[in-house]
């Protein structure tokens, strides 16, 4: 079994949920066993976050119901048999379950759909397509007729994205883990190791640590790809390598961290003038967060500190305003700063973006690069979210613009050709927001290119 948080906590989370609703029940199924190639050889087990956080327990086959009216919840799920414990071992009774997370009662699974009959069904947006099935078949429903509950789902992210002190003591967990995954690739990285032997390090210390990794790791001399899973190359002296990794505790939370290291252990000009960019981005903007202010803000200034860069350097001219204004920067950085991160690496992403960094103070802009943002809204004491500005050289997307002659007054194409074939820069660290102000989560991670260069060398 998974480790818990005392159970009060679990019923003063739902109790918060209730409070908030008169009427109906809040309906959370568990995420089933998921199988690779067939049912019995299965992926690592992976809890819904939802159901983790109102219910703990990171078992499959078990529902939670949490009754509006009556104000109390239902743990619907079945003893295991001998049949079962044969190949299991011994397992707890769900009564002993629901006493770990204080559920005042225990159903058969049998019972759920006829508990259900009649009454309001609040549940959030299933992503798993066995879930879907399985609710559409609870609640007698096609699966075009699942709507789910936007006030439950407003609710959740309310509660959710403040991280309470004892989220915060696994978080900084998830972040040692991460920050550790990162040292132990910067020391074997150097020319002649291969992308493969460093993945393979980053997921074992996240497997021996913690839960594993918080999404499939990022490692690639090919950083110009966002999201690069590829791993086949060697590593080779003048390039760039991206690790972009997490690693989950073993409570599931999460961390997310970006490092860029130059594979000969020492930057070259060109890199350090644009890796210098993408460092004070990161920088300042780490140090504007605080209560108060809008996501939105730290992304503004985080492209115009990089749109200023690429200007003295001369890929990009024209007035600065002007230029981060129309975001001609998204050539550059087609993504936003970051994400609400906790029991997901992206948090509550399975609500949708726009209900998670957006509220009735912020809507999603539409303007290049801007649009990309997860999170605009206002930071809050408790709110813990990424800060990841990058600078990539993508040829398809230069190709494309140049052809479109896209914001060709404020992008030097002539001189970018020379940039093909750079790769990309991302630098991510997770910022917790203070009453104070703001403090980056764990161990500091080298970042400046000396701290980098120097472990790279040692
Ligand atoms: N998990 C990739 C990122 O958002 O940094
Ligand atoms: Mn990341
Ligand atoms: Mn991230």
């Amino acid at each position: 079994m998974n480790p818990l948080f005392t159970p009060n906590i679990y019923q003063e989370r739902r109790n918060k949920l209730s409070a908030a609703f008169p009427h109906g029940v809040a309906l959370f199924l568990s995420n089933g066993e998921s199988p690779v190639n067939y049912p019995a050889n299965t992926y690592r087990y992976r809890q819904d976050s939802n159901f983790l956080y109102f219910f703990g327990l990171a078992i499959p086959n078990v529902v939670g119901v949490i009754d509006f009216e009556q104000n109390k919840s239902i743990l619907f799920g079945d003893d295991f048999t001998i049949d079962d414990i044969i190949w299991m071992g011994d397992q707890p009774k769900m009564s002993d379950l629901a006493t770990q997370i204080a559920a005042e009662e225990v159903r058969p699974l049998a019972e759920l759909s006829s508990f259900l009959k009649g009454k309001s069904v609040h549940f959030t947006p299933p992503y798993r397509a066995e879930n879907k099935i399985e609710l559409a078949r609870l609640l007698g429903k096609t699966l075009e007729e699942l709507t789910p509950s936007v006030e439950l789902i407003k609710k959740i992210v309310s509660l959710r994205e403040i991280k309470s002190l004892e989220e915060i003591v696994q978080m900084v967990e998830a972040n040692e883990i991460g920050a550790f995954m990162h040292k132990m690739v910067m020391k074997f990285c150097k020319p002649g190791a291969t992308e493969r032997q460093l993945f393979g390090i980053a997921e074992s210390i996240a497997l021996t640590m913690g839960d594993g990794t918080s999404f499939p790791i990022i490692l690639s001399q090919n950083g110009q790809t966002l999201h690069n899973h590829d791993h086949s190359l060697t590593l080779e002296e003048g390039r760039l390598l991206v690790m972009d990794s997490g690693a989950e505790n073993v409570m599931n939370y999460c961390s997310d961290h970006t490092r860029t290291l130059p594979v000969s252990g020492k930057f070259s000009t060109r890199q350090k003038e644009i890796y210098e960019m993408v460092y004070q981005a990161n920088m300042a903007a780490i140090a504007n967060c605080k209560p108060g202010i809008q996501n939105m803000e730290n992304y503004k200034l985080a492209v115009t500190i990089l749109t200023e860069g690429l200007q003295k350097i001369g890929l990009m001219k024209g007035n600065l305003e002007e230029s981060v204004a129309l975001g001609t920067h998204a050539l550059f950085m087609p993504h936003g700063l970051g994400h609400q991160i906790g029991l997901d690496v992206h948090d509550m992403e399975d609500f949708g973006e726009n209900y998670v960094g957006y509220d009735d103070t912020i809507q999603r802009s539409s303007i290049p690069g801007y649009r990309s943002l997860r999170m605009a809204k206002t930071l809050r004491p408790g709110h813990v979210i990424t800060v990841e500005p990058g600078i990539y050289f993508i040829p398809h997307l230069i190709d494309i613009w140049k052809k479109e002659k896209k914001f060709e007054a404020f992008i030097n194409y002539d001189k970018l050709e020379n940039y093909k074939g750079f790769g990309g820069i991302r630098i991510e660290d997770s910022v917790l927001i203070t009453e104070e102000g703001s403090r980056v989560l764990g161990t500091h991670l080298p970042k400046s290119v000396e701290e980098i260069e120097t472990i790279l060398q040692s």
